[in-house]
């Protein structure tokens, strides 16, 4: 136990390490179209949306980022704080170390302890039985489970699992016979059309793409095990935007699709959400944010993103979410021609 504890702080002193070479803008390549002839006032834009039967107040989630040790208690316990504060939904890491383990458990039972009455979504990964779901479920009242995809991380990781068999077989049957909403999610690497029909086919409703371009757990853990880097398999893995767009373009009419992967701004949740996206998840900046300038910090940062997006919406002219999906944006450069190769027709809503 002390092992996986050890790992999980590391995860975050790389992670914050990694975090500030990452410059990119993830949908660079990506533009909104601009209305000169806006009539939108500020006050009347709602950016309210839905995950299946979940209403969120706002399409903004602090995605998956730790539990199970005294640091993530406090970083847990901040996290919920803020989301109770700003109405905004968010997700705890991986519960796999508090299985069965009481200790541990109370990094993760803060959060619903600060937020009685916010959206708080579990966190497993995917070789999890539906039993460990249902508790994992159970011991923080969530709301949603999300179950993670990691393959990569796991090879590259000296510890990681490293059999895969089952994997779909096992999803199916989590979505069938759990009863919150399963949120099937990528960690960093991104999910092609191929593998969202898959997922969608087993009766999996809510697809986070978890897209690269942000945080990279092939770097994580080739700085944490040197000896064995494999430098070359760093930004492993489907863009943001490419990954949004082909499964949108798959699955999108009968799975909601949240956008993540490299998201640092409210126009970056502009652009996702206009695409099609459901909510945009952040995990990399925040948690940054949230060491290095502490909890104020974090809040005005998020608020900032919260702002971004609604200026951006007033700038389109889109009084809501689905009006902002209606309004035309450009796709240039590699996210083009990553679709045209794909054959990918991006009008598909
Ligand atoms: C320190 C750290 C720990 C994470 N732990 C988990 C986890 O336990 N479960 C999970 O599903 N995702 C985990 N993630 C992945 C994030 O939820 C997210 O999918 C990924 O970081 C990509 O988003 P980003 O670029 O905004 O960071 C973690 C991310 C970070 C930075």
């Amino acid at each position: 136990m002390e092992n996986r504890a050890r790992r999980k702080r590391e995860h975050i002193k790389y992670s914050l390490i990694l975090e500030e070479r990452l410059m990119r803008d993830v949908f660079s390549d990506i533009t909104l179209l601009h209305n000169c002839l806006s009539e939108v006032n500020l006050e009347e834009i709602d950016i309210s949306t839905r995950l299946q039967e979940l209403k969120l107040k706002k399409p903004i989630i602090i995605n998956a980022i730790t539990g199970g040790f005294p640091l993530a208690f406090t970083i847990n316990r901040e996290l919920a704080k803020i989301a109770r504060e700003l109405g905004i939904a968010m997700a705890v890491g991986s519960q796999r170390i508090a299985l069965r383990n009481k200790a541990a458990q109370k990094s993760f039972k803060v959060v619903r302890e600060v937020n009685p009455d916010g959206i708080i979504f579990a966190n497993i990964g995917a070789d999890a039985s539906t039993e460990e779901v249902l508790e994992v479920v159970d011991m923080i009242k969530a709301d949603a489970v999300q179950i993670h995809l990691n393959t990569p991380q796991e090879i590259v990781m000296a510890e990681g699992r490293k059999k895969f068999k089952g994997t779909i077989e096992k999803i199916s049957k989590i979505a069938s016979e759990v009863k919150v909403p399963v949120i099937v999610k990528e960690v960093g690497f991104g999910i092609a059309k191929e593998e969202a029909k898959i997922l969608a086919d087993c009766g999996v409703k809510i697809i986070d793409i978890g897209g690269a371009g942000g945080t990279d757990f092939i770097a994580i853990e080739n700085m944490r095990n040197k000896k064995n880097a494999v430098p070359v398999l760093e930004g492993w893995g489907i863009p943001t935007p490419v990954s949004l767009i082909e499964v949108l373009s798959e699955v999108g009419d009968r799975v909601d699709i949240i956008a993540s992967g490299g998201l640092k701004t409210g126009l970056d949740a502009a652009k996702a959400l206009a695409l099609g996206a459901k909510a945009a998840g952040f995990a990399g900046a925040v948690l940054n944010r949230l060491i290095k300038g502490g909890p104020l910090a974090l809040k005005k940062y998020l608020e900032r993103v919260e702002r971004e997006l609604i200026y951006t919406m007033a700038m389109v002219g889109a009084r809501n979410l689905s009006e902002l999906r209606k309004r035309p944006l450009i796709i240039e450069g590699r996210t083009y021609n990553w679709l045209k190769f794909r054959g990918i027709n991006i009008k598909f809503s």
